[in-house]
């Protein structure tokens, strides 16, 4: 079995050597590449005698150390390290060795995507390039220098600025780059290959001359154009809302199609996976557009907020993630609606980061300890990273945040940090005392908030009560500080209070002098990641009056959620939401995207999240037939709202556009619980007019789960047109993953044999395997081969790329809280995942820790 070694943040060491500098030669065949790293090392700690580099899987040819070649007495390969034995204070080491990008389906290290040769080092990925002391504590200047075939990698790119070009005479070409900014091996990038380029520039606020480049794949350059102006937008927005400016002349982005995330912050050389660059109308959605913004921002604020200050260790990664979360989510709102956006971000966080903190893989947003570092790029680590900052901005106000914010750069620039330095600051400049607040990074577990309401003789009263959950080793944790933005509302909904409460003990009474009594618009803009537990009935007010929009959409889910509940324990219908509904679809003034969100129904994993013992038909049959019951009672009105927005020939990204989309889609939707032959005829219709991705996909969906032979033909159509697409062929595979007809497991099966699937492109397997995993349905089956047909692929994909694999395996995460029926099924598999003679650490850490209930 395989070494699932714990690692802890306690047992945490300052690095006994550090380098200085970095020159390395990369020279790029078609076998193997051979790395030539000069590094100048000095020794910190006195102790130390042998040096331990980090390397896995390299062929070490030469080492020299100053200069004199050592003999194979002087060093030690040992199972993942490089020890050279016997070192002075001060040296020079010259390390040449082998390594093989082209057989690399990790894709951590240099690998090949495609035909380009390119990086992915965060967090681990340098020490399979060459030994090296590969931890973020460790900065250096790097200095790079590609040597390659020139008709084959005419582009060649690394960090920093480039230096210079030189050609050999057998055909091959060079180029050195240096980045003069001292950086950990994590933010290292290079880039070889024969790509398209598109070109703009960027002048600061101090007058410096930027110059921006995309590369791609060619023929992909005209669909760059909003990955390019996003990139801007962001330039300009951190120098308004933070006052950072960039700071290398040169700023590259690489699109490639084989990566295992979103993208990578390298230092001047950010690479993408594809499909957070690459967009038209004709085949990217107006979802696509906003992930190609929020992703090309997220990466460039990372040049402050991770790059120029970074983290001392992995367990500090919510330092960078949670803080660049938390400016790309502002970047996004305000550049587009800041209520939809709010809304959004609180929707993702529930459905992903609520359903983690409640498994057995818990863990605080400053995680002790790791089996492997690559499985803590979590929604937790992420979302509710996020969600904590947004706190400190909230408890801080604006302008004590950004001078925190101000003394965070000014204090730790170049360095590498923890998330103390990081509250340190915001303490200081916010004055506030944050020694309870911390326990937002060191517990898990989403705390619930109970709210108790009293209103006598002009009096009304608040008693919120904390409801802690133990840690997942069975541990107490303690109440937490945070603000709760509140509103008490009279019968017009007009605000007669409105303030932040600083909630700190596990229950306490707030009080309020009113004359009559109050409606409570609480948690207003989720000031707080918690979960309010309230009775009342206030909802259809609320939803309909609120002039908070995050209260009013949260009030239309709750209503929602205990509509569906009540079905669910065999009563009927409540008619007060079926009213409720019908009002917000009479209402004419609402911002469409933000109407449509009020039309949505609670998803299956909100309800699930709910339930005690989780019943995925249960939930389905209940949802179904109120979706059927609202379409029937609303059919007019609905179709009403379908033509009124359907402008079939415009394909305009404004925000009027989108919204008219968002809310025609959705009635759309709604309509198709109809099961009827005029809906079907409507979205068949759409399908054949759209000029937008959005509209196809809208339209698709729609006839995939409500007619078999309509499905069949515009999804026929779609393929011959996308086929050659990798991007939009993602589309067509998580259409027919998540569809809800009989016979969708069978479907899938065989699209892993289409010449458009690719078991190596992660993209590819995400939306054919990772969505079928969180189709309800199909994954749940009672007759269990959802679950075996996952395991299966877990246990193949570990082989080619483990951390693939043990993001499949995050489907299993709800395993607890399954029905008896369920829960056996998925213990025989994931039992049988575990007993995989060579299992991955990272897929052993996921299933072990699922199976420990
Ligand atoms: N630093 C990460 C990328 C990363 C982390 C790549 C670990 C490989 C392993 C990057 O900044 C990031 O967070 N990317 C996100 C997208 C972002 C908008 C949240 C991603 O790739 O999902
Ligand atoms: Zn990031």
């Amino acid at each position: 079995m395989s070494k699932a070694e714990t690692i802890y943040l306690k047992d945490y060491k300052a690095p006994q050597f550090t380098i200085k500098t970095c020159d390395l030669v990369f020279e790029l065949f078609e076998e193997h590449t051979q790395v030539t790293n000069l590094m100048s090392i000095e020794r910190v700690d006195a102790r130390a005698k042998d040096l331990l580099l980090d390397s896995i899987d390299l062929e070490v040819v030469e080492i020299y150390l100053d200069d004199e070649k050592l003999s194979e007495k002087r060093y030690v390969i040992e199972d993942e390290h490089l020890r050279v034995l016997d070192v002075g204070d001060a040296f020079k080491l010259i390390i040449i060795n082998k390594i093989y990008p082209q057989l690399n389906s990790e894709l951590e290290g240099l690998y090949k995507s495609g035909n380009i040769f390119c990086t992915q080092n965060e967090p681990e990925g340098f020490r399979r390039i060459t030994p090296y002391l590969d931890r973020p504590d460790v900065m250096a200047v790097f200095k790079t220098t590609l040597v390659a075939d020139k008709e084959r990698y005419p582009v060649l790119l690394s960090n920093g600025n480039r230096e210079s070009n030189f050609r050999l005479d057998d055909g091959r070409h060079g180029a050195t780059w240096f980045d003069p900014h001292p950086k950990p091996s994590y933010l290292f990038a290079l880039v070889a290959g024969d790509l398209g380029v598109v070109q703009d520039k960027f002048v600061t606020a101090s007058g410096k001359y930027v110059r921006l480049y995309i590369y791609t794949d060619r023929g992909n350059e005209s669909k760059c154009k909003h990955a390019m102006k996003s990139l801007k937008d962001a330039m300009k927005w951190d120098e308004e809302v933070y006052g950072r400016e960039y700071d290398l002349e040169l700023y590259n982005i690489v699109a490639v199609d084989s990566f295992n995330m979103g993208a990578m912050e390298n230092k001047g050389l950010n690479i993408f996976n594809s499909a957070y660059v690459l967009a038209d109308e004709d085949t990217a959605t107006d979802a696509n557009f906003m992930g190609i913004q929020s992703v090309i921002a997220h990466e460039y604020f990372h040049n402050w907020t991770g790059n120029r200050i970074t983290c001392r260790d992995w367990f500090q990664l919510t330092l960078k993630e949670g803080l660049t979360v938390f400016r790309d989510q502002c970047f996004s709102a305000d550049l587009n609606s800041k209520e939809v956006q709010r809304i959004e971000d609180v929707d993702a966080l529930r459905e992903r980061q609520f359903v983690e903190d409640a498994s057995p893989t818990a863990h605080p947003i400053q995680p002790d300890s790791y089996m492997a570092i690559n499985n803590f790029y979590t929604a937790t680590v992420y979302e509710k990273g996020a969600e904590v900052i947004r706190m400190l901005h909230t408890l801080l106000g604006a302008q004590k945040y950004r001078k925190a914010m101000d003394l965070y750069f000014d204090a730790f620039d170049g360095q590498a940090v923890r998330t103390d330095d990081f509250l340190w600051a915001m303490s200081e400049a916010g004055g506030i005392d944050l020694e309870q607040f911390k326990r937002w990074y060191h517990q898990s577990g989403t705390p619930k908030l109970h709210v108790d309401e009293k209103f006598e003789d002009g009096k009304y009263s608040l008693t919120l009560t904390q409801k802690v959950p133990k840690a997942v080793d069975g541990s107490e944790q303690k109440p937490y500080f945070f603000p709760l933005k509140m509103a008490l509302l009279d019968e017009s909904g007009k605000e007669i209070e409105a303030k932040t409460l600083i909630v700190s003990k596990e229950s306490e009474e707030f009080t309020f002098k009113v004359e009559k009594k109050p409606i409570l618009s609480i948690n207003r803009d989720f000031s707080a990641p918690v979960i309010v537990e309230q009775s009342h009935n206030d909802y259809a007010f609320l939803m309909k009056h609120d002039t908070n929009s995050y209260v009013r959409y949260e009030s239309a889910q709750s209503f929602g959620l205990q509509t569906i509940e009540s079905m669910m324990r065999g009563k009927p219908i409540d008619e007060e939401f079926v009213k409720a509904f019908g009002l917000i679809l009479d209402e004419e003034k609402l911002d469409l995207s933000f109407k449509a969100l009020l039309m949505e129904l609670p998803s299956v994993s909100a309800i699930m999240q709910r339930q005690e013992v989780v019943d995925f038909e249960m939930i389905c049959e209940a949802k179904e037939r109120l979706q059927k019951h609202l379409a029937l009672t609303f059919k007019e009105k609905l179709l009403g709202i379908y033509s009124e927005n359907h402008t079939p020939d415009s394909k305009e990204l404004d925000a009027q556009n989108i919204g008219k989309r968002a809310i025609k889609n959705r009635a759309l939707k709604h309509l198709c619980a109809l099961e009827s032959d005029e809906v079907i005829a409507v979205a068949n219709a759409q399908y054949n007019n759209s000029v937008t991705m959005t509209d196809r996909i809208a339209a698709l969906d729609v006839l995939e789960n409500s007619s078999p032979e309509f499905s069949a033909v515009a999804l026929g159509h779609f393929y011959k047109k996308y086929n050659r697409d990798t991007l939009v062929m993602n589309k067509y595979f998580s259409i027919l993953a998540a569809s809800h007809r009989d016979g969708t497991l069978d479907r899938v099966m065989a699209l892993q044999n289409d010449p458009a699937y690719n078991e190596l492109v992660p993209n590819l397997v995400r939306s054919l395997i990772g969505v079928f995993a969180r189709n309800y349905k199909h994954f749940h089956a009672k007759d269990g081969y959802g679950y075996k047909f996952v395991a299966d692929k877990i246990i193949d994909i570990d082989k080619i790329n483990p951390q693939m694999a043990s993001g499949l395996a995050g489907s299993f995460k709800i395993y607890k809280k399954m029905n008896k029926v369920n829960k056996k099924l998925m213990r025989a598999e994931l039992q049988r995942v575990l007993s995989e003679p060579s299992l991955s650490k990272n897929v052993y850490e996921i299933v072990s820790k699922i199976l420990k209930v």
